[in-house]
């Protein structure tokens, strides 16, 4: 053997060891060194809200091709359920979401709720120690707390007035919340694009949800089964649920992860190589009450905040029933990008929440097959979304002369 063959050997070698040392290597990456790794600006900025959570919020101010555009107008990400800003860069440059816009010239701010991994901080709270104060939220607390006051924060580091707001399930949900219950909000969105959009979810059919929801009232039960105060589904509760996803050809560790129970699986879409990735990131934290608020939401087919029940209800909000977040005070432009096959989001209830909403300029199936998470991973979300929404948002801000 000659030195170049030995030589062509060893770089055939190195190069079939790098694909998986790569994945390997993304498993142990928190999303920003995901992002630096993959040789992106990337900024930790930190937002206290007024109930006193510490939120990262974390930013890839311009592309790789540099700060072509100084004044890059603002897009904030917002993640769903379980989730977080490795939505949006785990997946790396040709695919994730934060790093298409951040070359297309747009300045990245990914949110993180209050709870998750790269949120969990409070200025006089321990998640651990302190877990039933701490855990005292769900989505509404997200939508009308983090949400805004991260908006706020944005707008001032970057001198903007409004910004494009881009949010995936739950995400969606606490855009919604923001919007009906500070009406003030709208004026600072130039349009928000719904992915897999979640408000009423009477016809949704998640397994994990589906599950949960059997126990309405009976939170004594379901604390040794989800968590009392942070959302912790136990080994054998995943285990039953994950029983209809598993199907044949579907990874076990995979199938097991509480993001699949939640969301289903769709080989079509799924890539593979991926899913250690996406199993080192997923579930992030969250408090149970976020998914009981769902749960209430699936039981009673309202949009509305959280049911404490009667007693309680009374005192909180004046009335028995918790009121419903009013669709109608949303006036910013809403673009609903759903599918057919998506457990949590389902086509029925994407219409009625159509029906209710004034400003929606588009309304539309993204692909009939997508499920919950290809938005997020799916081997076709940039063709199919990312690039769709990018020249939406183009041809929203160009210059009439
Ligand atoms: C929580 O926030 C405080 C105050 O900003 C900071 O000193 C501390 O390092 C943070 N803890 C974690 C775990 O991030
Ligand atoms: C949870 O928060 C509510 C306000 O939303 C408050 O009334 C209640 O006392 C809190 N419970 C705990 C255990 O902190
Ligand atoms: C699947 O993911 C791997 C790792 O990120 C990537 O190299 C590959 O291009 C992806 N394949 C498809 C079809 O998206």
């Amino acid at each position: 053997m000659n030195t170049a063959s030995i030589v062509a050997l060893i770089l055939t070698c190195a190069c079939v060891g790098h694909a998986s040392d790569n994945i390997e290597q993304d498993s142990k990456l928190l999303a920003p060194e995901l992002v630096e790794k993959y040789g992106y600006p990337i900024e930790n900025h930190y937002v206290t809200t007024t109930d006193g959570y510490i939120l990262n919020l974390q930013r890839i101010p311009f592309g790789k091709n540099g700060n072509v555009n100084e004044k890059g107008i603002p897009v904030m990400l917002q993640h769903g359920l379980i989730a977080s800003s490795a939505d949006w860069v785990l997946a790396g440059p040709e695919k994730g979401f934060a790093y298409i816009l951040a070359d297309a010239g747009y300045d990245v701010w990914m949110g993180n709720a209050r709870g998750n991994r790269y949120s969990r901080n409070h200025t006089t709270l321990d998640p651990d120690n302190d877990a039933k104060e701490f855990w005292n939220f769900s989505w509404h607390e997200i939508g009308i707390y983090d949400i805004p006051e991260m908006i706020d924060y944005i707008l001032e580091k970057t001198g903007h007035s409004d910004l494009f707001h881009i949010g995936h399930s739950q995400g969606t949900t606490t855009f919604y919340v923001m919007c009906s219950e500070k009406p003030e909000y709208n004026q600072k969105i130039k349009a928000h694009f719904s992915l897999a959009p979640i408000a009423f979810m009477n016809h949704m059919v998640s397994p994990l949800i589906r599950f949960i929801a059997l126990f309405q009232g009976g939170l004594g039960v379901l604390s040794n089964l989800v968590g009392a105060y942070e959302f912790n589904p136990s080994d054998g509760l995943l285990e039953k649920v994950t029983q209809t996803v598993c199907e044949e050809g579907v990874p076990k560790f995979a199938c097991k992860n509480a993001m699949f129970a939640l969301a289903g699986y769709n080989k079509d879409q799924m890539n593979t190589t991926l899913l250690p990735v996406i199993t080192s990131h997923y579930p992030s934290s969250s408090a149970t009450k976020q998914v009981l608020h769902y749960c209430q939401e699936m039981n009673s087919g309202y949009f509305r905040q959280y049911d404490h029940g009667l007693i309680s209800n009374k005192i909180r909000y004046g009335t028995i029933s918790p009121p419903d977040y009013k669709l109608n005070k949303i006036s910013a432009a809403v673009y609903l990008l759903y599918s057919l096959n998506d457990w949590m989001s389902a086509e029925k209830d994407v219409n009625r929440l159509y029906d209710q909403l004034f400003n929606v300029p588009l309304k539309k199936i993204v692909d009939p097959n997508f499920n919950h998470i290809d938005y997020l991973w799916g081997i076709d979300a940039k063709t199919i979304v990312y690039d769709f929404i990018i020249s939406e948002m183009r041809a929203l801000t160009t210059i009439v002369t």
